[in-house]
């Protein structure tokens, strides 16, 4: 009785991102009312300045635009789809000011939309038919595969990185991401980065930025940078957009030029994802046109425009707003950093982003995808944290976890980090035990299971004669480093 695309499952919705979601909305944490809950660290919400934002309006009550009967009644009657000007050219300036000026944008060549979900799906829909495909490198935002795929009917092909070079995005990556897009008979319309990127927290070096153009260049195909987090880089590298690259190589008006397309949003930088502002930057008029047209379907309110046109129009609020932002968001990842460091994990070296890529390969008990689902379900059920598995964002390597750190106060962070201390040292205390129980000598499947500098931990020394023997926890004595075969 109802459509195919009602009933398909092709929305992502049952991905382990969502349905951590749904665990933590059936036991959130509140300090007082439930100190047991789950502590929801799987949203990449920044909530680090909102006093900045509450005390800008506490300064500027009119910018609401309600006790003004003028303005109001303008505002309740505005429905053209193109958008208050006022607020075009206070977007575009706030973010050329996030790329320090280095390039401008035209109001004329920006399209608003509900947040930069809408804003990817629009492109999509100008610039793939169902069934061609974009190359997206790995990890990605798991709302990508709902946001892409599944009203256009377009697909996506991962871009494989890997933790050998810090997931950074390779020539020979592209090229088989490219290969592989044609064994499944797909047609490749372009790529797709998130630049800082998401779940990695790192801006794209100019290298990477570079390898995009040439690779776009050459296969004839489009480019969507998804910089979303672009006001959220916090400390050096610093964020080169893609716009400033294809300046600086004098590429302005070329073919590729506009093949070229932004998205942004304010759901990030200015921490107002309810508002649902976002925005395409492209430089092809007809794209333009075409997602002007489409931005019907999911326009921003105009008493929303109003307010934040005002709010990034006060030059000298969004200059101290970004700096201070950046700051607490640095702040905040150091404190996550060192507190995960002392429970003996590690991160991916970030510079940006509401999150870190945080490396928890050595807690699986196996290096594989169920080993993650595995350790994934202890942190939220029996630890509670909700935090995103690698594979949630299609990551090629199981072990790896996005942990969000901006959404919470400074204490709920440190009662997190506790947590999960006391769940990496139970599991060291506990696998030391079984260690102990059973010895590992009759138990070649055991034995083959364990890494190699395993065999060489010293257990104790032992006395035979004259000679002093180390025992190494596969029960073998050795003298000298050699195996000694009598006993
Ligand atoms: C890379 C990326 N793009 C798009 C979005 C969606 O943002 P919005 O709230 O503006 O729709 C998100 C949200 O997490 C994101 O991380």
């Amino acid at each position: 009785m109802l459509s195919a695309k009602a009933t398909c499952n092709s929305h992502g919705q049952d991905s382990s991102y969502f349905l951590g979601w749904e665990e933590y909305e059936k036991n959130p944490y509140h300090h007082l009312h439930n100190p047991n809950g789950i502590i929801q660290m799987g949203l990449a919400e920044n909530q680090l300045s909102f006093d900045l934002l509450e005390s800008w309006l506490k300064n500027n009550p009119d910018s609401a635009a309600i006790n003004h009967h003028s303005i109001f009644k303008q505002l309740a009657l505005f429905q053209d789809y193109h958008g208050l000007p006022a607020f075009k050219n206070a977007l575009v300036e706030f973010m050329s000011e996030i790329r320090e000026n280095k390039v401008t944008f035209d109001p004329n060549n920006l399209v608003l939309t509900a947040g930069a979900t809408s804003a990817n799906e629009t492109l999509m829909f100008c610039l793939a038919d169902p069934g061609e495909a974009f190359l997206l490198p790995t990890p990605y935002y798991p709302g990508f595969d709902r946001d892409l795929k599944w009203r256009t009917g377009a697909e996506i092909v991962p871009i494989h990185c890997s933790s050998s070079n810090g997931f950074r995005i390779t020539k020979s990556a592209l090229q088989e991401a490219y290969q592989q897009a044609q064994n499944q008979n797909l047609k490749v319309k372009g790529v797709l980065v998130t630049n800082p990127s998401n779940p990695l927290g790192t801006s794209l070096s100019l290298h990477e930025l570079e390898l995009l153009i040439d690779f776009i260049s050459s296969k004839n195909i489009h480019l969507i940078s998804d910089e979303i987090y672009s006001g959220t880089v916090y400390c050096s590298p610093g964020f080169v957009s893609i716009m400033e690259v294809l300046k600086n190589k004098g590429l302005m008006n070329t073919e590729v030029w506009k093949r070229v397309h932004i998205v942004y949003s304010l759901s990030k930088d200015l921490g107002l994802p309810g508002f649902r502002i976002g925005a395409i930057y492209s430089n092809d008029d007809i794209v333009v046109s075409a997602a002007t047209k489409m931005s019907s379907f999911g326009l921003i309110s105009s008493q929303t425009q109003y307010l934040l046109s005002e709010m990034l129009s006060d030059k000298k609020f969004t200059k101290n707003y970004l700096r201070e932002n950046r700051k607490r968001l640095k702040q905040r990842h150091e404190m996550m950093e060192k507190a995960l460091q002392k429970a003996g994990i590690r991160c991916l070296k970030s510079n940006a982003g509401l999150f870190s890529w945080v490396d928890m390969r050595h807690l699986l008990s196996s290096p594989t995808f169920e080993g993650e689902m595995e350790l994934w379900k202890k942190i939220v059920y029996d630890v509670g944290l909700n935090i995103s598995p690698g594979s949630s964002c299609h990551c090629s390597e199981p072990g790896w976890f996005r942990v969000c750190f901006a959404n919470m106060s400074k204490e709920t962070l440190v009662l997190a980090m506790q947590r999960l201390s006391s769940f990496v040292d139970s599991m060291t205390k506990e696998s030391n035990q079984s260690r102990r129980r059973q010895p590992l000598i009759g138990n070649p499947r055991r034995l083959k299971s364990l890494p190699k500098w395993v065999f060489f931990t010293i257990v104790h020394y032992r006395k035979v004669g004259e000679e002093r023997y180390v025992v190494r926890c596969d029960d073998q004595l050795v003298s000298n480093n050699k195996r000694v075969d009598f006993l």
